[in-house]
């Protein structure tokens, strides 16, 4: 039996990723005080095995899942922001038997009756009015709101500086871009991309690309 990799009283957890949105992620989950960040995990680069990153060590990639689970770890938070490949991530994490941790920064601001799913991230500066509702592994950005009665679905991505309106349903897996606007009551199908900067008056269908002020759709996604 391997050695515990650490004997501090709180859990541990490992962030998978190790970039620039690997750092917002370690800064939410430390100064959220409930786990203790063993180390990241870099699929990209193997070369970065071993090297200091952001207070802890970077252990290898995905292959290092087992090894983790064996000395105890059992939180897991991603620690990037690509879609398509945090679906595929969150899945392999979980058949490894990880449970998905979630991270609202303090300085978040967030109703009483907000549910956020496991995986999810809540950066600085976001708003979650009353009765919003936040699926498994969703991020809402830095200074993004989502106003009431709002649901996002399992995957979202509310960039920063993005607004959404009341009442409004996202789908699994689609993007709001940086500075988005998405006006009250409207559906944003699953896997929708709104643009940076869109303003998104009226229902987006789901694998669709929507951009520009007001939002037109411009491109049918793969996803
Ligand atoms: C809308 C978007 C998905 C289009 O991406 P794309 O298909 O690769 O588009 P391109 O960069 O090839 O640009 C195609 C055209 O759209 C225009 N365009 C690109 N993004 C735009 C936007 N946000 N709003 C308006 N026009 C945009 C380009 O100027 C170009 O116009 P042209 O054909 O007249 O030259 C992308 O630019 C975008 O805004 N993504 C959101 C990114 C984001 O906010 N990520 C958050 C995490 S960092």
């Amino acid at each position: 039996m391997s050695r515990p990799i650490r004997a501090a009283t709180l859990p541990g957890l490992v962030v998978w990723g190790a970039g620039g949105h690997a750092r917002v992620v370690a800064d939410i989950v430390r100064l959220g005080g409930e786990f203790e960040i063993v180390g990241f995990l870099d699929d990209c680069d193997p070369e970065r095995q071993g090297a200091a990153f952001c207070g802890a060590t970077i252990l290898g990639g995905v292959d290092q899942l087992p090894r983790l689970r064996e000395r105890g770890v059992d939180h897991l938070i991603l620690g990037f922001g690509l879609i398509a490949a945090r679906l595929e991530r969150a899945e392999i994490a979980r058949r490894a038997g990880f449970r998905l941790a979630r991270a609202v920064h303090p300085g978040a601001t967030v109703a009483g009756d907000v549910g956020v799913g496991p995986g999810s991230l809540v950066a600085a500066g976001a708003v979650l009015s009353p009765g919003c509702l936040l699926g498994q592994n969703v991020i809402v950005n830095t200074s993004a709101s989502v106003d009431h009665g709002s649901h996002l679905a399992d995957h979202v991505h509310v960039s920063a500086g993005a607004h959404v309106g009341g009442d409004v349903e996202i789908g699994r897996g689609a993007l709001v871009g940086m500075g988005a606007n998405v006006m009250s009551r409207v559906r944003v199908g699953a896997g929708a991309v709104i643009g940076a900067g869109a303003l998104v008056l009226e229902d987006v269908p789901a694998r669709t690309v929507a951009r520009g002020v007001p939002a037109r759709i411009f491109a049918v996604e793969g996803r």
